[in-house]
């Protein structure tokens, strides 16, 4: 009998850091690997946001905060929703935690009974299934089409509603997609979800400033008044302020859910990191003026590596309108053999000959539970990514 809990026999890594690790690994080994694995913009932290770490370092913040946050940083999550959503909380409705991750563990295990189930559309961020299986639920997949930019449409999410579907989760603009839901793509939704009084949403919004061609960021929340009180919606500084490394993400929902998930983190983790919410508090208030430069800088790259993905004999790339990733297909190379004379059966193959013959580590769609697809994270230079994009090009160029 395994020492280790059975709930860890269903779970795995996540694969997008399992793949990291293998290109660090090899790139440790003396090879010149291009890594575009990880999900996380190589922004340095804007000065005025370190400044203010400092300023409170400086000043002695540096101890126990209230558990679910201190009073300046919800203040300042509460004049967010205001002023970019038109969404009124209180502050009993909004906690603080160390990263949006953990405030989507602590509400699953707060919600979740034996069983209970999850309706995640597929392509899906890797870590959602995991996480509903750890807090002991079913995770219950919705598969999207690529026709449909990856959206799923209401019917499809009214065939999978049940008695004892207690969740789902909406994450736009997309990780692994980037595809954006519309206000249109939201009513309809929440159309479906108003006739299922039981089915609540959970919105990922971390990359709501991550938004291109002129789209307008929409939260259900804000599009359906009447389902605000069964939203739980997720957000936090990593992406738009470039503070992956700092640790805080915020939740904003019902304040039993929310007071439910503090007593969860008071029993396990405590406040999150006093130095990185006087940071965030900075980053909320402080000026804006980089986000939209950002974006603009996201969007041309992701013209440059689309562009020349499209280019590519077996490769199709659709043209997402947010977040920092390009899911195209691969599945037109299945079947191709490899100078080693490997035959390429599925996404996972092509990620491997990527990583062995191209030396570029991109992550397979069945990680993201879209096996014909592989994700390309495009957070490094114009420059980067064009001998990136070359190697690969170079590498499809060699399979027969
Ligand atoms: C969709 C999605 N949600 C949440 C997170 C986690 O964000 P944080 O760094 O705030 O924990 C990520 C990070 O990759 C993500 O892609």
């Amino acid at each position: 009998m395994s020492f280790l809990a059975n709930s860890l026999s269903n779970i795995k890594p996540s694969p997008t850091i399992a793949i990291s690790m293998k290109a660090a690994e090899l790139k440790a080994s003396g090879k010149d690997i291009i890594s575009l694995g990880m999900g996380e913009p190589d922004f340095d932290t804007p000065e005025n946001i370190k400044d203010a770490a400092i300023a409170a370092i400086k000043k002695g913040d540096t101890k126990y905060t209230a558990v679910d946050g201190t009073a300046a940083l919800k203040k300042a999550i509460i004049e967010k929703f205001k002023r970019e959503n038109s969404l009124e909380y209180k502050a009993s409705e909004i906690v603080v935690s160390g990263g949006a991750k953990q405030v989507i563990y602590n509400s699953l295990v707060a919600s979740l009974n034996p069983l209970d189930e999850v309706i995640i559309p597929a392509p899906y961020w890797v870590s959602y299934p995991d996480m509903v299986l750890l807090a002991g639920g079913k995770p219950v997949i919705v598969d999207s089409s690529e026709k449909n930019n990856f959206k799923i449409t209401p019917r499809s999410l009214e065939e999978k509603i049940t008695p004892k579907t207690k969740w789902l989760i909406l994450n736009s603009p997309s990780n692994p997609t980037g595809s954006c839901y519309n206000e249109k793509d939201l009513a309809a939704l929440a159309e479906v979800l108003l006739r299922h009084p039981q089915v609540h949403i959970m919105t990922d919004d971390i990359y709501e400033h991550l938004i291109f061609d002129g789209l307008k960021f929409s939260t259900i929340a804000a599009i359906e008044p009447k389902l605000k009180s069964r939203t739980l919606i997720i957000n936090g500084v990593s992406k738009a302020y470039s503070m992956t490394g700092w640790r805080i993400g915020y939740g904003a929902g019902d304040e039993k859910l929310i007071k439910a998930m503090s007593m969860i983190q008071s029993q396990s983790t405590s406040s999150p990191c006093s130095i990185s919410q006087a940071a965030s508090v900075e980053a909320l208030i402080g000026t804006q003026s980089y986000i939209k430069p950002n974006a603009e800088i996201f969007q041309k790259r992701r013209d440059l590596v689309a562009g020349m993905l499209n280019a590519i004999d077996g490769i199709s790339c659709n043209i997402p309108n947010g977040a920092f990733y390009v899911f195209p297909s691969c599945s037109g190379l299945n079947g191709k053999k490899t100078p080693a004379g490997k035959v390429i059966e599925n996404d996972s193959d092509f990620a491997t000959y990527l990583l062995e013959e191209a030396l570029v580590a991109v992550v397979p769609g069945i990680a993201f539970g879209a096996p014909g697809f592989f994700r390309i994270s495009y957070t490094a230079s114009e420059e980067f990514l064009k001998n990136a994009m070359q190697r690969i090009a170079d590498a499809c160029a060699k399979l027969n």
